[in-house]
This record gives C-alpha cells, structure tokens and sequence, in this order.
C-alpha cells in the first residue's frame, strides 16, 4: 500500500538560511525535500548542482527527492547519487538513452524517476515500467515556480492509472511537481497522485507548517 506524502519544493525556500526552511517543513510534517536543478539549457532558468545537494542532506532528516531538469542527465546521475539523493529522476526528454541512464540510477541503489513535460505522452515510458520506482508528471512547464495548474494533468494521472494497471506496474508512485495548492490537492490525489510537489503553496504561506498540515488533513 502505497502513502501519501509531501514534498515542499525548495525552490521556493530561503536560500540564505536553507537550514531554517527545512527544519520549518521537518517539523510541519513534510515527507520528502523536492530539489529541483536546472542548467539553463534544458529549461530556462539555472539552480544547482551536487554539491549544494550535498550540503542539504548535511542538515535534513527526511529523504530528497532530486529531481533533475537537465540535458544528458547520464553525464551527472552519479554525481547526484554520491550527493546524496533519495530519489533520483531525469526527464524522458532530457535523453535519447534512457534505457542506460534509468540502470545507472539503480545501479548506485537510489530510487529511480522519470518525469514528463506537459505535451509528453504516457508512452514515452511504457517500455522502461520495469526499472521505475517513481513516474513524476509535470503539471507546468518546468523551469519556475509559482505557476497555474495545466488542467488536462487530471486526464492524464487517470490514463496513467490505466497503464499501470495494465502492466500491473501500480507500486510506481506517482509524483505531481507543479501548481499544487490547497485547492486541488484533493482532486489531484483521486486522479492517482502518490506525491505532492509544493513550492509557492507551502512557502509563501503565512504559516508554511499550517499549510502542510491543511494539505495533509486533505488527503484523509
Ligand atoms: C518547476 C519545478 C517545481 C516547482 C513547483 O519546474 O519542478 O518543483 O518548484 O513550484 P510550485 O509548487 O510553486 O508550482
Ligand atoms: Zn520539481
């Protein structure tokens, strides 16, 4: 049986004092610490890399879901595993090898994910089920936070259901990273989501601990 589980997104969080952020989260009940790294190439926008990975597990207690939204992933997987990454996921269109980049995940003994963007269709995975422990499904375009909910996510968890039915592959979790807030965590959650991606919701609330609770209470 599969749980549900938040995941701020640190993207949203005070860098100045990252420690601070996620402690506060910690202690609001946060399940996992979404990361988000970006190289300016494969989305707009730059983040970071390993080692601020690295100093992040230094001070959190609860595991990291690194989630990379970078061009040839396989280059860096490894790096990000020894950085200390939970869960690890690469975009299904960051790479023409997939295949070889999914195995290296696993082969470092860190839960292997795979995102897709909005326009990308289920079938881009239905070969690779098999190697997955996790399927993120972007319900933005990826790159920036704080953005709107592309509704036509909802049609695409169900017809995800569907397939993991299908292959009997349902012990995948499936992660939702964008626009999630209070609002339609609830319909999010019974279209077949496991995760919740949350970075403007939790962190620009007038009390993130509150707010985690509140999704949390929704999700009952
Ligand atoms: C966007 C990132 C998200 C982002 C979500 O590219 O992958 O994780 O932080 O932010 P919100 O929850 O504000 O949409
Ligand atoms: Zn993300």
């Amino acid at each position: 049986m599969k749980t549900k589980k938040i995941a701020p997104s640190l993207l949203s969080a005070d860098f100045s004092n990252i420690e601070k952020d996620i402690k506060m989260v910690e202690e609001g009940g946060a399940d996992l610490l979404h990361l988000d790294v970006m190289d300016g190439h494969f989305v707009p926008n730059i983040t970071f890399g390993p080692f601020i990975v690295k100093a992040i597990k230094k001070v959190a207690t609860i595991p990291l879901d690194v989630h990379l939204m970078i061009k040839n992933p396989g280059d860096y997987v490894e790096s990000f595993c020894d950085a200390g990454a939970d869960y690890l996921t690469v975009h299904v269109e960051a790479t023409p090898h997939l295949h070889r980049v999914l195995q290296q995940i696993k082969a470092k003994g860190v839960k292997v994910g795979v995102s897709l963007n909005p326009h990308t269709p289920l079938s881009s995975i239905e070969e690779v089920l098999d190697d997955l422990d996790m399927i993120l499904i972007m319900a933005v375009n990826p790159g920036f936070g704080g953005q709107s909910f592309i509704p036509n996510t909802i049609e695409k968890l169900k017809r995800l259901q569907q397939m993991l039915e299908k292959h009997q592959a349902t012990h995948i979790e499936v992660n939702v990273d964008g626009g999630i807030k209070l609002e339609n965590i609830r319909e999010v959650s019974d279209a077949g989501c496991d995760i919740f991606v949350s970075g403007s919701s939790i962190f620009k609330a007038d009390n993130p601990k509150e707010m985690i609770q509140q999704m949390k209470k929704e999700l009952e």
